[in-house]
């Protein structure tokens, strides 16, 4: 999961080595010509994220996720981070986990259950870091989105809940499997929070990534946060040296909850003008965005055309991977979605391209699979009667 390309140009992913070498002639470097671990095309084309791993298709964040994206064609996953009490980096969306394990299904836990207020919002559940990695082993995820992802539900309780090292460990032996660089974007959640509590974050991610020789600009590797302070403190302090990605919301007063506890009154949407940017640029090297924040929402729920933000970024030396495409209508922008139940796929593919028009360089997506067609038909490529293997008898 080392790459030696500061920007990748694409990645062909599992399956295609064949056809690489049939596109060879037309402009694709393979692996032998360009001395690379993996097959490359000399053209730059967007990476795509696996968001929570292939989460479409099996439970999120789980290692059959990640599998499942890697087999789809990601060329990055993704590891939402949280903590346990014994400061075990897990990977959860968020430390409450009561509606993405079977938790609440262990009575031996029944007393762990409280009410807690995380970044202003108050809950009640089951969290993280009031359980040991031991106890957490003992639970089983379950689909977040049961009434939308019904079929993920026949998953339930089979895998169990991945640490950051066996995401790491997975990904170096997928690389080796598929002969190709499978990246990790782990996603610091709550940062100011969990330091609040003693249980920071940064220290175990930059040790982890240490022991793992993956703190070099080199490595397929993608730090997010939806804060600033950490990013910056993970640059300059512990003067880590893999990808650092600022994530924004699209909400017009949305701020970094780093900037509420701060009393900083900067927003996302400041944060995303070009001064913004060019800011940005100074501990980071992507940008995360709301998609919505590429493509806004009119009030009907379509979108018209791009905003500059890609322009922008890019103006900045950012590069821009905007969350997240997933394929049922109710996530679809209105002039992409196909009937009126909200829980069946619209035109996704129209999404994809539109993005990709719009210059991203990666997309975060719960679909890789379609993510991967998507760009095949961007990159020009096509599996139709067209195709030189359609025509072998
Ligand atoms: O990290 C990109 C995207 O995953 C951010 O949103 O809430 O899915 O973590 P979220
Ligand atoms: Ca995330």
């Amino acid at each position: 999961m080392t790459r030696s390309m500061p920007r990748l140009k694409v990645r062909l992913a599992a399956g295609v080595a064949a056809l690489a070498a049939v596109l060879t002639p037309v402009g694709l470097v393979t692996s032998a010509d360009a001395g690379q671990n993996s097959t490359r095309t000399s053209v730059d084309a967007p990476l795509i994220f696996g968001h929570r791993g292939a989460s479409g298709y099996r439970p999120e964040h789980t290692l059959a996720s990640y599998d499942l994206a890697v087999r789809m064609g990601a060329d990055v996953i993704e590891p939402d981070l949280v903590t346990t009490k014994d400061h075990v980096l897990v990977v959860r969306h968020e430390p409450n986990i009561t509606s993405t394990t079977d938790v609440a299904q262990h009575p031996e836990f029944a007393s762990l259950q409280t009410t807690k207020t995380i970044d202003g919002v108050t809950q009640t559940g089951w969290f993280t870091q009031d359980f040991t990695y031991a106890q957490l082993q003992t639970l089983r995820a379950v689909e977040r989105l049961p009434d939308v992802r019904e079929h993920n539900t026949i998953l339930d309780g089979r895998y169990q809940i991945p640490t950051l090292q066996q995401v790491i460990d997975f990904a170096k032996r997928e690389s080796r499997i598929y002969h190709r660089d499978i990246g990790i974007a782990p996603e610091t959640k709550h940062p100011t929070y969990f330091a609040s509590i003693g249980l920071p974050l940064e220290p175990v991610l930059v040790d982890t990534l240490r022991a793992n020789r993956l703190d070099k600009h080199s490595a397929d590797v993608y730090v997010q946060s939806f804060e600033e302070a950490n990013l910056r403190a993970l640059r300059r302090t512990y003067k880590l040296r893999v990808h650092l990605v600022q994530l924004t919301s699209a909400g017009p007063t949305a701020r970094p909850w780093d900037h509420v506890a701060s009393g900083n009154p900067e927003t996302y949407a400041q944060m995303t003008t070009p001064a913004g940017l060019r800011e940005i640029a100074t501990y980071a090297d992507w940008l995360g965005p709301d998609k919505a924040q590429v493509f806004p929402l009119a009030a009907d729920g379509s979108t018209g055309a791009a905003s500059p933000l890609v322009r922008d970024a890019h103006a900045a030396g950012v590069e821009v991977v905007p969350y997240t495409v997933r394929p049922e209508n109710q996530f679809l922008p209105a002039q992409d979605r196909i009937g009126t139940d909200p829980n069946a796929y619209g035109d996704v593919l129209a999404e994809y391209s539109a993005l990709f028009a719009a210059g991203v360089d990666g997309l975060f997506s719960d679909t890789p699979d379609l993510e991967f067609a998507a760009r095949e038909d961007f990159l020009g490529y096509s599996y139709g009667l067209d195709h030189p293997e359609a025509k072998v008898q």
